[in-house]
């Protein structure tokens, strides 16, 4: 069976959301840099780079490879940054050296996707074998306070010339927010429909399931410009170290 993230960030992800921003991945990137605690950085790997907004910015200060399932977005990021490392497969499998990185990143919530816990325990197995001891982790992850205070249930857009309705939820056993795309073609020709179904960790369930993968939490942030992790800030942004 196709999962939804299989189907959502493909052509359609692109042409709904062409201009992902660039300067918010700039202050990320920023952010990241300026709370490495003094390691030394050979190798980072961009987890879930999608069009590579985030690696593009990474291989100026070290070697980078993005990793993305998205045959389309790497396709993306490749078109932009011909000389970059773009690597095709799924996060609960990579196909990386043990201790091979000595950052990873995970950024703009691409971390959450699956029905269940363990398939997300199993993501950070896999972290944990590609960092050494002593690399770091960041994890950008929403913050589910936040989602569930401010969830704007329904939205109607245009986005080039094209009808486009959002529906958001939380999931009736409270475990994910839900969003349902809807866009139509011209004269309803081409309608389609996507969900994006991300699970609504709480900063103390990423914080355990970083500790039981091998990890020690550093830091937790709570947007780009470094402000303070709270119930009302827009991120969790989890600085973790391989132990
Ligand atoms: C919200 S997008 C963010 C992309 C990128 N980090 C950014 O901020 O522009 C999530 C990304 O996760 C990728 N993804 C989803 N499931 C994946 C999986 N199982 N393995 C690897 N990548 C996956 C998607 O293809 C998509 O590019």
């Amino acid at each position: 069976m196709t999962e939804w993230f299989e189907r959502w960030f493909g052509e359609e992800y692109l042409a709904l959301y062409p201009h992902r921003d660039e300067r918010e991945a700039a202050a990320a990137v920023g952010l990241v840099e300026s709370n490495l605690g003094g390691i030394e950085v050979k190798r980072a790997l961009d987890l879930a780079c999608g069009a590579g907004r985030h690696s593009r910015l990474l291989s100026e200060r070290w070697w980078t490879a993005g990793f993305d399932l998205s045959a389309a977005l790497l396709a993306r990021a490749k078109a932009a940054d011909p000389a970059g490392v773009y690597v095709r497969g799924d996060m609960r499998a990579l196909p990386f050296v043990d201790q091979g990185f000595d950052l990873v990143v995970n950024l703009f919530t691409s971390f959450g996707y699956f029905d269940n816990d363990a398939q997300h325990l199993r993501v950070l197995a896999e972290v944990a074998r590609v960092t050494r001891r002593g690399g770091k982790f960041v994890l950008d992850f929403l913050n589910s306070d936040h989602v569930r205070g401010t969830l704007v249930p329904g939205e109607s857009s245009n986005i080039g010339g094209r009808a486009v309705e959002v529906r958001r939820e939380i999931s009736a056993d409270d475990k994910f927010v839900v969003k349902t795309i809807a866009s139509g073609g011209e004269g309803g020709a081409g309608d389609q429909t996507f969900v994006e179904r991300v699970r609504l960790f709480d900063r103390m369930d990423l914080e355990t399931m970083l500790e039981e993968s091998g990890f020690g939490v550093e830091q937790v942030l709570g947007d780009y410009a470094g402000g303070a992790h709270s119930e009302s800030s827009p991120r969790t942004i989890v600085f973790a170290i391989r132990e």
